[in-house]
């Protein structure tokens, strides 16, 4: 490849061909950034999980590298053993005993080398019994280390694998959902600590070591803040409060699938205390999905004498006569009743759906975020007949205007969630949700309790990244607490298999370096691109102050190839004006665009990618890829407003000046031609405006 196909990122991560995900193993030795990364080495969607590898210096130029662990395929062609998810260290002080003699020092005494150990979860798609005796059972996982003598490049499985077969005994039935260990030195302890997930349950659970072989469960985290989905990549490290070496705080990062921010996959942090046994956050970082929103406006109202959906006003073609419980029959004294706006609707959609799909009545939407609790599985749920949990897929979108914006398809599980949807984007405009059995099979039965608009502070739920492609951030073992960097897989699951990339697919987001910073009296986790992308930068192509910019678009000239691949730097304050920004991608008609910009009435950021391009690879009906993503960042009128934005040739990445907010956003747009860039100021003008755009030379050469 010349990596000049359409979409390929000029300046991000990306494997010549083949399916990647997670970053894995991002360790720093001996002036070396390792990446290593989920990898296809058979295709272009998920599977045959390996561990590719790729090196840098600098965090910004990358070499492609051999598979470091590669899928195990058995001569029948089964899968035996998937890489999947983990951590890399380097073991300086061989606790492991996997070092090698790698000569004799001038008394004739051996020189060891310093293993690199990759900690990882092995995936065992079949039920075999492995060479050291050990019994594994079908869909197992179970964590496992390897080690390289030679700097990642050549690497050996360690003959006692897996070195935890099995979660803890209280969640023994968990053990095929017991993944992505990551492991770092915990100099206070002198230990190696592992944080991984019990992914259906939301828990954390944290074991020591003193030999990275030999574990002991010290505590468990969670469920807590967001949990509307699995768990998955935890990363628990240290940061420095404002710099201060002696204000030193720990913050975990975890993923979660669905239930990101904007459906699908998200990143959240929390910021609290570890003391090498126990994480505990801060009281000042709690959000409680079970307290979102007290509702506003009550729009509809109504009550049903018989416990149908018909009399709640529900539609459609599924089989609304399921036999059993009503949880609406319990809680309202045998009657079902629903209000929407200020508090509940609680309907319970029950019985064999099978390929039905069922819509609720209309309504309005009335303020920035619809949320709403589910709940389901099947019925009835029989592990002997019915497979596993996560084989029953229930969908449940939201249409506005005829349109889909929001879209989630879900693993059906029995627990009471909470999904959230911004839809900021419409406020006044009717709506629906509409609930789909996706896959036949045994009965599914899904009800949805409690819609409820709001205006919930987004930062309350602690969002990393407030766009939809930001999943699985892992951050690099092996440099100073003021340094950590964090890299995320620039995807969503919701349609991660389908983007129209050949032929690899996914990109890694711009690597970004952490802090913590104490801003309007509280401590945020801030991030920023790494500096050293910079390198990269030409010299500036545009550069302009305007002492009011009026309401309008005004056309920038960037000269092509530039006109895809930039950094724009925007400053401004307020204005008469409600909304400002820049307008990428566009043609002259604006029917392709894609905005980024400051909503002054909404206080926020957004990026709006409706009309950025082609949206066609996925179903419409099952995960809406359109949509309009905003970041809460409160401002006063008098205030020098900063937004940082990259574009690729196939993502957006938006950060504010402090870096208290990042919203990054795959685009694909379809006609390449147009790459205009406009600044925009809507509804009025936008004082001090100032705007800096650089290029961005292509890591590829
Ligand atoms: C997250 C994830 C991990 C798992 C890996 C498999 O994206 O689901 O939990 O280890 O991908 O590829």
């Amino acid at each position: 490849s010349c990596f000049n196909e359409e979409y390929r990122p000029q300046f991000h991560f990306t494997p010549e061909n083949n399916w990647m995900n997670d970053p894995n193993g991002l360790v720093y030795h001996d002036g070396v950034y390792h990446m290593f990364y989920q990898y296809n080495p058979n295709g272009n969607t998920w599977g045959y999980m390996s561990w590719g590898h790729a090196i840098s210096t600098d965090l910004v130029q990358w070499k492609h590298l051999p598979i470091a662990l590669e899928c195990e395929v058995d001569s029948n062609g089964n899968v035996m053993e998937m890489f999947f998810s983990g951590s890399a260290v380097v073991d300086v002080n061989n606790t492991s005993g996997l070092a090698v003699s790698i000569g004799k020092d001038r008394n004739g005494k051996d020189i060891f080398s310093q293993p690199m150990v990759a900690i990882y979860t092995s995936t065992y798609p079949t039920a075999h019994t492995a060479s050291n005796g050990h019994v594994i059972r079908q869909g197992q996982q179970s964590q496992s280390i390897a080690f390289s003598n030679d700097n990642g490049l050549t690497w050996t499985k360690y003959n006692g694998n897996p070195i935890i077969p099995s979660p803890p005994p209280d969640y023994a039935d968990q053990y095929n959902q017991f993944r992505d260990p990551f492991v770092f030195w915990h100099t206070p302890t002198l230990k190696w600590i592992m944080v991984l997930t019990l992914a259906m349950k939301q828990i954390i659970l944290i074991y020591s070591s003193n030999n990275l072989k030999d574990w002991t469960l010290e505590s468990q985290f969670g469920p807590y803040n967001a949990r509307f989905g699995e768990w998955e990549c935890p990363s628990l490290f240290p940061l420095y409060v404002d710099d201060n070496t002696a204000a030193e705080k720990w913050i975990i990062l975890i993923g979660i699938n669905p239930g990101g921010v904007i459906a699908g996959s998200g990143t959240q942090s929390i910021i609290g205390s570890f003391d090498g046994k126990t994480f505990v956050a801060d009281p000042s970082d709690v959000y409680d999905p079970a307290k979102v929103p007290c509702g506003s406006t009550v729009f509809q109202d109504f009550e049903a004498t018989s416990s149908t959906f018909e009399d709640l006003g529900w539609t459609g073609t599924g089989d609304f006569v399921g036999s059993g419980p009503r949880k609406a029959s319990t809680v309202n004294g045998g009657k079902v009743k629903g209000y929407l706006g200020n508090g509940i609707m609680t309907t319970y959609l029950f019985g064999n759906i099978g390929t039905g799909t069922i819509a609720s009545p209309k309504f309005t939407i009335s303020k920035d975020y619809i949320s709403f609790l589910i709940a389901g599985g099947y019925y009835p749920y029989n592990p002997a007949t019915a497979g596993t949990p996560e084989d029953k897929q229930v969908s449940i979108t939201l249409v506005v205007d005829g349109k889909v914006v929001h879209s989630q398809t879900g693993t059906n599980t029995e627990t009471l969630v909470w999904r959230s949807w911004n839809v900021a984007g419409w406020i006044g405009q009717e709506a629906y949700l509409i609930i789909t059995d996706v896959n036949t099979g045994p009965s599914a039965h899904l009800h949805i309790d409690e819609i409820v608009f709001s205006d919930i502070p987004k930062d309350e739920a602690n969002w990393n990244d407030f766009g939809p492609d930001y999943y699985a951030a892992a951050t690099y073992n092996g440099l100073p607490t003021s340094e950590r960097t964090v890299i995320g897989w620039m995807n969503n699951w919701a349609y991660a298999n389908s983007i129209p990339t050949s032929t690899w697919r996914s990109a890694m987001s711009i690597p970004r370096k952490l802090a913590l910073k104490t801003i309007d009296n509280k401590v945020r986790l801030v991030q920023q691109p790494v500096s050293s992308l910079s390198t990269l930068y030409t010299s500036s192509l545009y550069s302009r102050n305007f002492s009011v910019l009026e309401c309008g678009e005004t056309k920038v000239n960037v000269p092509a190839p530039y006109n895809t691949r930039m950094k724009v730097a925007l400053k401004f304050t307020r204005g008469a004006g409600i909304k400002f920004g820049v307008i990428l991608c566009s043609n002259a008609s604006n029917t392709q665009e894609t905005v980024i910009g400051y909503d002054f009435l909404g206080q926020n950021i957004f990026v709006d990618r409706f009309k950025s391009g082609n949206s066609s690879f996925v179903d419409s009906e099952q995960n809406a890829f359109p949509g309009y993503f905003i970041a809460t960042m409160p401002t006063k009128s008098t205030d020098v407003i900063e937004l940082n934005i990259l574009l690729d040739w196939s993502s957006v990445e938006v950060f504010d000046g402090k870096g208290q907010v990042a919203i990054t956003s795959q685009i694909f747009p379809l006609d390449h031609g147009a790459a205009d860039v406009k600044l925009f100021s809507e509804g009025g003008s936008t004082r001090s405006v100032s705007v800096s755009i650089l290029g961005i030379n292509s890591i590829w050469k």
